[in-house]
């Protein structure tokens, strides 16, 4: 067995890593002057770098519910880090060096629709504040909006999570996430606490029922990454600037979801089936409305909920279909057009999204964040090359789209594969207004990046 690496928790941001779990969250994207951007940035980051919550904080915090009034996440955009000098930072993932709206294959509105980061409203930096005390929150926002930086504020996003942490189609998000392998301390203390199982039958391991372990390279830069061929080992960490290790890339997209939207035309597609609206919108996602899996409705406990596969089970979609979202994004134990099983592990992203607008609002959706550090193989796979193909991830089987988040050209039908037969829509109930793909430093990095460049030497005194 592989030893698992040494995690640097004072040193990885607690966003990436366990993520913020405070109630409330705030989003404020900032935009570099073109006119001395350095200076700006500098300025900006200043102000944050010394109150960027760290992992071990950020664990503290989500085990006690105290010791941090609020926490605080940063993220750059390759322009911020061009302008900081880091050229090598700023292309060290093909995609974030591109751009999200220059991504067209995402089938995005055009980017001059967008509400966030649109031409000109690009955010070069982003600042993720969260706190469960509003006050003190409100109060941490404030001391940030009120220092003069010369940096344009291009986006101020308020987020709350809903109760019972569902998103605003009223099924309970963040249920699974990948497991990170890894160690925190000289005795060998796991990350993630490990509960003893025998060998699973698909050959991964878990920490515990249902929650996979991923080695941490595929979330955290400078780690060793999961293996794309065995489920259990390591394969070498992507040779990355010595800036980058313990660093992320985050990807941030705002979806407004037209829940009125979504109700009616699953209404009329149940109709149209002969079944009840629930089971057909339970079918779409691939989980009841509290989280138990279709796969396993009878599961009751927070690890029952996540702890099922679909090969022995459910190989074809009989009883979760193929189309689902969570069956569309995470194939699980599937063999599937990118390779086996193990392949998969390598595509898994921490999700970090929170729900924005009140219930009942037009205007509510969910703040998709996500982390990883290949956002073409990971997001993106998942996005594009799955939620929106109805040929895959299985292979020569009919998959139907993803119908929460695939998309299609403009008006083109969007078709699914449900248990009592097909269905389709023109309608989609997922809107992305805009967002970006950033740089999540580790808190030494941000450091050494604010650090102006040690000054000339001043020229020789004349005489
Ligand atoms: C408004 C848009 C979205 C909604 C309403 C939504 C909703 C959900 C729900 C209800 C779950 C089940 C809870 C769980 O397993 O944690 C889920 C899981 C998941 N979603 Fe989404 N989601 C959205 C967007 C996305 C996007 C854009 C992606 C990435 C491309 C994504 C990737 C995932 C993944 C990876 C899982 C876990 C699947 C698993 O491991 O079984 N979601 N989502």
């Amino acid at each position: 067995m592989t030893a698992e690496p040494r995690l640097d928790l004072d040193d990885i941001q607690a966003h990436v890593v366990p993520g913020f779990v405070q109630e409330h969250q705030r989003l404020l994207g900032w935009r570099l002057p073109d006119d001395d951007p350095a200076t700006a940035a500098r300025a900006l980051l200043a102000t944050v770098t010394g109150r960027v919550t760290s992992a071990s904080a950020g664990l503290t915090y989500r085990a006690a519910r105290q010791g941090l009034a609020t926490a605080l996440a940063v993220s750059l955009s390759p322009r911020t880090l061009l302008a900081l000098g880091h050229a090598d930072l700023a292309s060290i993932d093909e995609a974030f060096a591109v751009g999200m709206s220059r991504r067209t294959y995402l089938r995005d509105p055009p980017a001059a629709r967008w509400t966030v980061g649109g031409p000109g409203r690009e955010i070069d930096i982003l600042i993720i504040l969260a706190g469960d005390d509003t006050t003190l929150l409100d109060d941490a926002t404030a001391e940030i909006l009120d220092s003069h930086t010369g940096c344009d504020l291009v986006h101020d996003q308020a987020a709350r999570r809903l109760p019972g942490d569902v998103e605003h189609f009223g099924f309970r998000d963040g249920v699974s996430q990948p497991a990170l392998r890894g160690v925190i301390d000289e005795a060998g203390t796991p990350l993630v606490p490990r509960t003893p199982m025998p060998p699973m039958p698909d050959h991964r391991e878990y920490a515990r029922p249902g929650d996979v372990l991923v080695w941490p390279g595929q979330f955290l830069f400078g780690l060793p990454r999961q293996s794309e061929t065995d489920p259990v080992r390591p394969a070498a960490a992507r040779p990355v600037p010595a800036l980058a290790r313990n660093g992320s890339l985050l990807v941030y997209r705002k979806l407004e979801q037209d829940v009125p939207g979504f109700l009616a035309d699953t209404a009329r597609m149940a109709a149209e089936l002969g079944i009840d609206p629930a089971d057909l919108r339970a079918q779409l996602v691939g989980r009841h409305p509290d989280g138990r899996p279709l796969v396993n409705p009878a599961a009751t406990t927070r690890a029952e909920l996540n702890d099922f596969n679909y090969d022995a089970t459910d190989p074809d979609g009989l009883r979760c279909p193929l189309s689902a979202h969570i069956r569309k994004v995470n194939p699980r134990d599937q063999e599937t057009d990118k390779g086996p099983p193990a392949a998969t592990l390598t595509f898994a992203i921490l999700r970090r999204g929170i729900t924005y607008g009140e219930p009942h609002s037009p205007e509510r959706g969910l703040l998709f964040l996500c982390y990883q550090t290949d956002v073409t193989q990971q997001f993106e796979l998942l996005a594009q090359r799955w939620a929106n193909n109805p040929e895959r991830p299985r292979q020569g089987m009919d998959n139907g789209m993803d119908l929460i988040i695939g998309r299609t050209r403009p008006g083109t039908t969007r078709r699914a594969r449900l248990l009592d037969g097909e269905v389709s829509t023109m309608a989609d109930y997922v809107h992305p207004l805009g967002g970006a793909y950033l740089f999540t430093p580790s808190i030494s990095a941000l450091r050494a990046l604010t650090t102006p460049e040690s000054p000339h030497p001043p020229p020789p005194t004349a005489r």
